[in-house]
């Protein structure tokens, strides 16, 4: 991989994860890989903008890219830490070994976590308040502005003043790998859908529990005049900056609705009874013209799901009782869309039962936090009839209806 110059003065030096099964934080299945960006920018001192996680493919190749650049890990001056989660911060451990002068430079939340997770002294770690600079000299000065819970605690963005360029770590981030194309601008339309796709699922999976803090920081970060926004993951966006937080900004408002017209159908079935009302459901939605998107469990990836969930303004679970309770993938599905804040829907319940139930009693109980206005449910014991099959599709076109004019259609 090699390093890609954003300017006379800032490098970005990027790893992909491309490993076949590799999960993101241990349980994110990410198909099209991810990216994990680091940012040099250098005046008569230089500092390095966040890091790469400890596995050796990786911190070898950024040392290699940082050669490129003419500097050495040895030679760095800072380390700005940005976000302590490993995959930016994992390095950092081996890093202080081998330059041993070098200053971190993080927020106030970030100091016991630099403690606990890295072996770094203490007395080389330097506070930064909000609105903080660092001057690198030659004009380079970098400010430091706070966004808690975007997604940690500790969270900061960073922002190159001269460049009208910010770092936001993980806000703004996407999925996918990167490969010689960086800049949105260099993007075929195909590969832009793409990116977007990637931030959307990346945004649900990642930083979705945390949107009131998503739209504090953009509140925040409106006050700057911001050119270019380089992110920790995905892509970067030079020629319109604004995308990518619309972007963000619209995945936020998701949590309070409406979403997107659209709706997101979940089944599972072990015998087949339930699995009967998805076509009736399908005609009925889509007699009302709006997109649906189907996934089943336990079959199908949970961070697909999330986003496609979070996306949508209505929700069809179709699930059998199981030992009294919801059958077992389909209540896990459930407590990850409640993790996940997965709030303000229009919601339909549909399934089969064998003798007395109990998916419905599990599935009001788990649900009921979560500001959903659900319909009726519709529960049938063993096969459903012809007639239960007619009111699944009325059911299906009265959620659409109701999706509909939830989002002003
Ligand atoms: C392992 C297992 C546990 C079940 N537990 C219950 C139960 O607690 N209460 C009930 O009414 N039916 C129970 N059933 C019956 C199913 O809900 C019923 O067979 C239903 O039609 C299955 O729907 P499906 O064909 O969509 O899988 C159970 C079935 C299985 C296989
Ligand atoms: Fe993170
Ligand atoms: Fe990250």
């Amino acid at each position: 991989m090699n390093c890609t110059k954003m300017s006379k003065r800032v490098f970005q030096l990027k790893v992909n994860i491309e490993e076949q099964g590799y999960l993101f934080e241990g349980l994110w299945a990410v198909p099209n890989g991810v990216s994990i960006n680091s940012y040099l920018v250098r005046g008569e001192k230089s500092a390095l903008i966040d890091m790469t996680q400890d596995l050796h493919s990786l911190t070898s190749s950024l040392e290699q890219q940082l050669e490129q650049t003419g500097t050495t890990l040895e030679e760095l001056d800072y380390v700005i830490v940005n976000h302590m989660e490993p995959d930016h911060s994992g390095m950092l451990r081996e890093f202080a070994a081998k330059n041993r002068r070098c200053r971190f430079l993080c927020s106030q939340k970030a100091v016991p976590l630099l403690e606990h997770f890295s072996s770094i002294p203490m007395d080389r770690v330097d506070v930064v308040g909000d609105g903080e600079s660092l001057d690198l000299g030659k004009g380079m000065i970098l400010r430091f502005y706070l966004i808690p819970n975007v997604h940690w605690p500790e969270t900061m963005a960073t922002y190159l003043e001269p460049e009208k360029t910010l770092f936001p770590c993980d806000a703004f981030g996407s999925y996918g790998a990167v490969e010689e194309y960086v800049f949105d601008d260099q993007l075929s339309d195909e590969r832009a859908a793409f990116y977007e796709k990637e931030a959307l699922r990346y945004y649900a999976n990642i930083v979705a529990t945390f949107s009131p803090f998503v739209e504090k920081a953009i509140a925040k970060l409106k006050a700057l005049d911001i050119e270019v926004i380089a992110p920790s993951h995905g892509i970067v966006w030079r020629r319109n900056p604004a995308a990518i937080i619309n972007h963000y900004k619209r995945y936020a408002s998701y949590a309070k609705g409406p979403a997107e017209p659209e709706i997101c159908l979940l089944w599972g079935s072990m015998y087949g009874n339930t699995e009967k009302s998805i076509a009736p459901l399908v005609r009925g939605i889509k007699s009302e013209g709006l997109e649906l998107s189907i996934f089943r469990v336990p079959q199908d990836d949970l961070g697909h799901i999330l986003a496609a969930a979070w996306k949508a303004t209505g929700l069809v679970f179709a699930m059998p009782t199981y030992e009294y309770k919801m059958f077992p993938p389909m209540a896990q599905a459930i407590e990850d869309l409640m993790v996940k804040k997965v709030r303000n829907k229009k919601v339909l319940r549909v399934g089969s039962y064998g003798w007395v139930g109990g998916a419905e009693k599990d599935f009001r109980t788990r649900t009921a936090k979560a500001g959903w206005d659900i319909r009726e449910s519709l529960e049938f014991q063993g096969c459903p009839t012809d007639d239960d099959l007619l009111k699944m599709e009325e059911e299906g076109r009265k959620l659409a209806q109701q999706v509909k004019e939830f989002c002003g259609q």
